[in-house]
Order: C-alpha cells, then structure tokens, then sequence
C-alpha cells in the first residue's frame, strides 16, 4: 500500500505543476489524496474533471479550498482517522460524494455547495449536522444511512430521482420544498418521533414511509407508483389532494391509526390493502373512490367500512373484522352479485384472527370458517341468495 500511494502522489506531485497553470484540470484516472498538501495541490484546479478519493490512511482534515466545480466523485471509505472533508469554494458536484465506513468523522462542511449529483453516505456515526450553508437545491440520489444527522438541514431539493434515508436514529425532522420524485423515497428507521414535512410535493412514483412520527403532504395530487405507511406512529394520515395512485396504496401496522383520510381519490390502478392496523375502527376516508384495479384487501378491527362509489374491483376482494362488518358486506355483496367485482369474494364480520386475501379467520364462535380461498372459488358459481346466505351465516 505505501508504494502504490508513493506513486499517486509523485503523479499528482507532477501533475499539481500544472494545475496552477491552469483553472482547468482533467485526469482520467482516480487521484488518490491522503493528506492536506495532497488536497491543497489538487484544489489548485478551479474546475477538476476525474475523480478524487482519500487514502484510507490519511489522517489529516482534508479542504479542497480553491476548486470550484467536481466533474468526477469525491470519495473517502473505511478511514477511521479523519474528522473532517470540507471545501469552502465548492459549488458543484457532478457526480456522488461518498463517504462510508468514516468513524471518527463530525464535519462535511462545503458553505456554499448548491448543486450535486449524488449523495451516498453510510456508517458516519459521528455526523450531527450536515455543512452545506448554502443549502443542496439540486441532486439526482440522496442515501443516507446509519449516521449521527439530528436533521436534513442542509438538504432542500426542490426534484430527486431516488431519495433513501433509513437508520438515522437521531434524525427527528426532514422538511424540504421538493415537488417531485421521479422515482422514489423512502423514509424508513429514523428516529421514530420524526416530523415529515413535504408541502409542495406534488407528484412522486413511490413513496414509502415506515416508523415516522407523522407526515404531511398536503399537495401531493398523483402518484405514478405506490405508496406505502407501515408502522409509523400517527394517528391521522390525509392526502388531501391526491387524485390517483398507479400502483398500490398499503396501509400496514400503524398501531395508533384511527383516521385515515383520502377526500379526493378517485383511482388506485393496483392493490388496495389495509391491514394490522390495530385501532382503526372506521374506514370511511374514501369518499369519491371508483375503481381498485387490483385487489381490496382489509382486514382488521373495523365496525365501518364504507366506499360509497367504488363501483370496479378487478382483483380479488377481502374484508375480515374482528368487529361487526356486516353492513359493509351487504353493500360489497351486492357489487359481487352485480359483477362489479371480478376475483375471489370474501367478507366476513366477527372472526377471531382477521387476516389478509387468502387467510381463513376463524369465528368468534370459535368455528373455522370457510374459508376465503374455498369459498372464493365457489362464489362464481353462487346466486344471489345463496350468497347472502354464506354471509348471513
Ligand atoms: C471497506 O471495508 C469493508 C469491510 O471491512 C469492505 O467490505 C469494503 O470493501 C471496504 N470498502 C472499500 C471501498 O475499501
Ligand atoms: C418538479 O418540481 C420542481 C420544483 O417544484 C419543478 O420546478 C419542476 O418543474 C417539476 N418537474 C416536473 C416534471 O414536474
Ligand atoms: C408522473 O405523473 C405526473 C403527473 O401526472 C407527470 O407529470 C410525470 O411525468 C409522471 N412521472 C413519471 C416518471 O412517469
Ligand atoms: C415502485 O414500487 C413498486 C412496488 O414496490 C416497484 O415494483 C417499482 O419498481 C418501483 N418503481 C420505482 C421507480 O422505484
Ligand atoms: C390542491 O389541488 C388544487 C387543484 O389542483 C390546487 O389548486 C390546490 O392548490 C392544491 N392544494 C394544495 C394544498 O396544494
Ligand atoms: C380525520 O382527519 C381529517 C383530516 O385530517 C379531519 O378533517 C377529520 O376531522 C378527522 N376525523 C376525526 C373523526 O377525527
Ligand atoms: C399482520 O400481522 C400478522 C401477525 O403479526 C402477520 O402474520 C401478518 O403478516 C401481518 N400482515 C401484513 C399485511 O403485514
Ligand atoms: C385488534 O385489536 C386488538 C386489541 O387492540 C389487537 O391486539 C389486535 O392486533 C387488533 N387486530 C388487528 C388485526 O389489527
Ligand atoms: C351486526 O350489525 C347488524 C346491523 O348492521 C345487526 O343487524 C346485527 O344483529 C349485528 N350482528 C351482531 C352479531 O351483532
């Protein structure tokens, strides 16, 4: 290893002549730095095209002051020396600075940074607080895993393609103006109490939210993909703008949920599931919603359940309660009876163990019932009143 860094620092010891020749510096290998002159050498360049990574060695803090623009990735991994990465000149970043594995390291501190490819950071336990004064508005990737960050200050982008924040047990707020995800986000582990404010998101292709303390989205009006809630802590969840969903809507293991509200929905293209949800008891946030093209799959202690114009069910349909459903059942027993369901038909009110599409619940009777597997495979070929009859029983 000494030799191998012997050589790329005699490179760039050769190199950095020219550099201060020039404002522009373009090297196609890796620049490998592993200490504050190697870093001060290549930060010589105002504009540096290749990447630069730190010696897992180096112990020195390492300043890129003077470059101005990174067309290349700046990376430092497995280092358990180094305490800060920092450039006071750097305003953009064109492609992924990535830091993991950097035990001891409290400070990344670019004060006038604005625009940045991508962020990946893992393992940085030292971390509270991200340098970025200026404010990040522009990035493509944001992954930021297993850190000490209290918040996300520092990062307010207004569009991502992928965002991932997950295992930042300390992280107890993320507000950002973003107004679009091309592709996903998800916010999942972080501490449980954290606040999720995205006022001007407006449309998103997956959203997936797991143990946050409470999330407002007060804009969101489409959805491309699915979005999911699993366990976080809130007792209320509205989308009060949100028209349509392209894939599935999965609300699972929200223990405190009572009040889930949806005014504005009128589509969900996939599955429709609602489960485990131990206190929500009424389900009658779907005002306005037509069609499921999927599944209804609900199960759990609700006394109500109401969709008044969900009218299209292509999938399956499977609604279980420990409670008293059977006002419900009467009213989706008469869109099966119409058709208006396509798959597999099981509603049923009173049962002990209420469980997703396919689970056979037994009664509070204590008798197994029959089924929903068995009784779906029949229920075509069942009329009307026999129907009714299987749901009276
Ligand atoms: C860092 O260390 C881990 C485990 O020790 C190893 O798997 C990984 O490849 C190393 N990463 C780099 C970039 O050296
Ligand atoms: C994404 O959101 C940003 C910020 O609100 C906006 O400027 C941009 O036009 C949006 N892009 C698309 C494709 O909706
Ligand atoms: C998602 O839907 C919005 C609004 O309909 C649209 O502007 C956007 O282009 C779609 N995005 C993708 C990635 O399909
Ligand atoms: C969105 O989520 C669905 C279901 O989990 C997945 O199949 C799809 O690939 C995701 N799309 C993107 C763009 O992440
Ligand atoms: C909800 O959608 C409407 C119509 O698209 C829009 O005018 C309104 O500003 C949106 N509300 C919020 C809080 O974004
Ligand atoms: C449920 O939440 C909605 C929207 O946040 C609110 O308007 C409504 O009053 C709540 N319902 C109950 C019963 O608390
Ligand atoms: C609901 O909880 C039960 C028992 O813990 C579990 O077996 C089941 O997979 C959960 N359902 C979903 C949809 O996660
Ligand atoms: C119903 O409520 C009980 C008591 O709160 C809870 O233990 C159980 O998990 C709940 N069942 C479901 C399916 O949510
Ligand atoms: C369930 O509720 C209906 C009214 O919706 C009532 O007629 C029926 O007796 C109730 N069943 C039980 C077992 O409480």
């Amino acid at each position: 290893m000494p030799s191998m860094l012997k050589i790329a620092v005699s490179a760039l010891a050769a190199a950095s002549t020219a550099y201060a020749a020039s404002s522009s510096c373009s090297v196609s290998a890796t620049t490998t730095i592993q200490n504050a002159g190697d870093a001060t050498a290549v930060a010589a360049c105002e504009t540096f095209s290749g990447s630069i990574a730190v010696a897992t060695g180096t112990t020195d803090d390492i300043a890129l002051d003077g470059m101005k623009k990174l067309s290349g990735n700046l990376v430092a991994t497995n280092n358990s020396a180094i305490k800060r990465i920092s450039s006071s000149t750097l305003e953009t970043l064109d492609g992924t600075l990535n830091l993991d594995g950097l035990t001891r390291l409290y400070g990344v501190d670019f004060p006038v940074l604005k625009n940045i490819d991508s962020i990946k950071w893992n393992a940085l336990p030292n971390l509270q607080s991200i340098g970025f004064t200026a404010e990040v508005e522009e990035a493509k990737k944001v992954d930021i895993q297993n850190t000490g960050l209290r918040s996300l200050k520092g990062i307010n982008i207004e569009e991502v393609d992928t965002f991932f924040v997950a295992n930042n047990g300390y992280i107890d707020e993320i507000s950002m103006q973003l107004g679009n995800v091309s592709e996903s986000l998800t916010l999942a582990d972080n501490n449980e109490n954290v606040k999720v404010e995205l006022p001007n998101l407006i449309w998103a292709t997956n959203l997936t939210f797991r143990f946050c303390g409470s999330v407002s989205v007060p804009s969101l009006e489409t959805l491309n993909g699915s979005l999911g809630l699993y366990n976080n802590g809130f007792e209320t969840f509205s989308a009060p703008n949100l028209t349509s969903v392209g894939e599935a809507l999965a609300i699972v293991a929200n223990d405190k949920l009572d009040n889930i509200t949806f005014p504005m929905l009128k589509k969900i293209t996939d599955n429709l599931q609602i489960a485990n949800n131990s206190a929500l008891q009424e389900v009658s946030g779907f005002p306005v919603l037509e069609s499921i093209g999927g599944a209804f799959d609900m199960s759990g202690n609700m006394s109500t359940v109401e969709t008044p114009k969900l009218d299209d069910i292509k999938g399956a349909f499977n609604l279980q309660s420990s409670d008293n459903v059977t006002a419900a059942c009467n009213f989706y027993n008469s869109l099966k009876s119409k058709k208006l369901i396509q798959g597999k038909y099981f509603c049923r009110g009173k049962v002990e163990d209420p469980g997703t599409e396919g689970h056979k619940p037994t009664d509070q009777s204590g008798t197994s019932t029959s089924g929903a597997s068995s009784l779906s495979t029949a229920t075509g070929a069942l009329g009307l009143a026999a129907m009714a009859a299987v749901l009276l029983f």
